[in-house]
């Protein structure tokens, strides 16, 4: 791994001190008994950020890079003086949006304004049961929505974006504005069927998701247009925990981890079970007839998160997934981070980036690469077809929860390039974007958002896909920070 060169930290370092005077945010300052990096977990303001400029203070902004960063993540985690929700997966989600424009970058967000919020805020407490929260008895459910956290990923689709949860609808929000619509309804008869928070989007704006209900698969076809094209149902004969799953341009890929949730009653983590006897089975359907299908069975892990999926011309399917040998919650279980606990080493979670090879007959083999990273992301033109990259987050930190580098791995040379920050930030997904007029996956930026714990700000860094050691192209500082989010897309 390359370490953050001297001269990298020198000119980063010189140009923070441009915002040395701002020192720690207001909030981070608010509390003192936490360490350094809770920063990332602290609750945000109720009436979320204002558009603010962000300050470019490293390299130059490229020119072409024209767009904007949407991303979604928990930002609700405190009421009062110390009444933690009891996990982190279960804050309300907050989208912010960094608009990059004409080499200036603008940084806002906004709580989703979801029913959960709504009633919360009224009575200045948590009350609705989640994924890690028993929730209060007499909250009112009478269905997913009701207790939608929408606080794991965006999509925008024709220009309307979407805040993402897994059990519950897409909420609806102003590109723009981030004024809260309301939940998403594709068509009368789904009205609050989950719409999971990994949809896939082919290259021509055609979008697919799943919609998870025990061992009943939901499948959204969405045309670019917005207009749903099919919804139908497959059964994959078990109550598995699916968040993510993988796509080709001919199949759809359930990957279905011996990680089972029969119960479902909140607290939702309290209700899994491991059995690594059954393996991890791969159902591989046909988009355009779901009766045809096959199963290919592997050895068992866990997983979050996939690259992306291609076929080769003999019909062999390759994805890539970040796996475990065991399931995992996070560094501190979701639980720890938001109360200020470092995890204790042996507790730190260590995935292997694998490409998954599914063979027209026989089992599927793992190809592992060591490579412990999270938050694999591919060139979005290549969705679904043959591919060389995957760009993921990596490194540990002994001070902190969080990730400290962005690495990129090449599946043809095996080789994999990586930039490490060092101990003083947390790196978040990190996303393709294509430089105008181009077309091979090199000719990408990633960009996405660093946590920096030296001044106590959100960053914004733009790589160049090609030349990830070299160090970022330029960076972009907030007056403040924003909690560390999930997922993001670029529009
Ligand atoms: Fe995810």
């Amino acid at each position: 791994m390359t370490q953050l060169s001297r001269r990298h930290f020198l000119t980063v370092g010189a140009a923070g001190t441009a915002f040395a005077g701002l020192g720690l945010s207001p909030a981070f300052a608010d509390m003192p008994d936490m360490p350094g990096w809770h920063l990332g977990y602290h609750t945000a303001p109720a009436g979320g950020f204002d558009p603010a400029p962000m300050r470019l203070v490293y390299g130059r902004a490229p020119a072409g890079l024209e767009g904007t960063l949407y991303r979604n993540g928990p930002a609700q985690f405190l009421y009062g003086e110390d009444d933690y929700a009891s996990h982190w997966f279960d804050g309300d989600g907050m989208v912010q949006r960094i608009e990059i424009s004409d080499g200036r970058a603008v940084h806002s967000g906004r709580f989703v304004d979801t029913v959960k919020r709504r009633i919360e805020q009224a009575e200045g407490r948590f009350m609705a049961p989640g994924f890690g929260t028993m929730g209060d008895p007499d909250y009112p459910v009478m269905g997913p929505d009701d207790v939608n956290a929408a606080n794991t990923s965006v999509i925008v689709i024709d220009g309307e974006l979407h805040a993402l949860w897994e059990a519950g609808s897409a909420i609806a929000m102003d590109a723009k504005t981030l004024e809260t619509k309301g939940p998403k309804t594709w068509r009368d008869d789904l009205a609050g069927m989950p719409f999971l928070a990994h949809p896939k989007t082919e290259p021509d704006g055609t979008v697919w998701n799943l919609a998870m209900n025990g061992p009943n698969v939901g499948v959204y076809q969405i045309a670019a247009s917005g207009a749903l094209t099919s919804f139908g149902v497959l059964n994959i004969g078990k109550a598995a925990y699916i968040h993510d799953w993988a796509m080709t341009e001919r199949h759809l890929i359930i990957m279905v981890q011996p990680w089972i949730n029969e119960a479902l009653r909140p607290p939702v983590v309290e209700g899994f079970e491991w059995r690594p006897e059954e393996g991890f089975q791969f159902l591989i359907v046909d988009k355009d007839d779901f009766s045809n299908r096959r199963w290919v069975q592997g050895p068992a892990r866990a997983f979050y998160h996939t690259g992306a999926a291609w076929a080769e011309s003999d019909g062999t399917i390759r994805l890539d997934a970040a796996l475990y040998r065991n399931p995992v919650l996070g560094p501190g279980g979701g639980v720890d981070e938001i109360r200020g606990k470092m995890p204790a080493r042996e507790d730190r979670f260590v995935s292997d980036l694998t490409q998954i090879v599914l063979p027209v007959s026989g089992d599927a083999k793992l190809m592992e690469t060591g490579l412990d990273g999270e938050f694999p992301q591919v060139d979005p033109r290549r969705h679904g077809l043959p591919r060389r990259l995957t760009a993921l987050v990596a490194g540990q930190a002994e001070t902190h929860p969080g990730a400290t580098a962005l690495s990129v791995h090449d599946w043809d040379s095996g080789r994999t390039d990586t930039f490490d920050f060092g101990p003083s930030r947390m790196v978040e997904e990190f996303l393709f974007v294509a430089k105008p007029g181009s077309q091979a996956e090199a000719d990408s930026w990633l960009v996405g958002p660093v946590l920096n714990l030296k001044t106590g700000t959100s960053d914004i860094c733009v790589f160049d896909a090609a030349h990830l050691s070299d160090g970022p192209v330029c960076i972009w500082r907030g007056e403040r920070a924003w909690p560390l989010g999930f997922h993001g897309t670029w529009a």
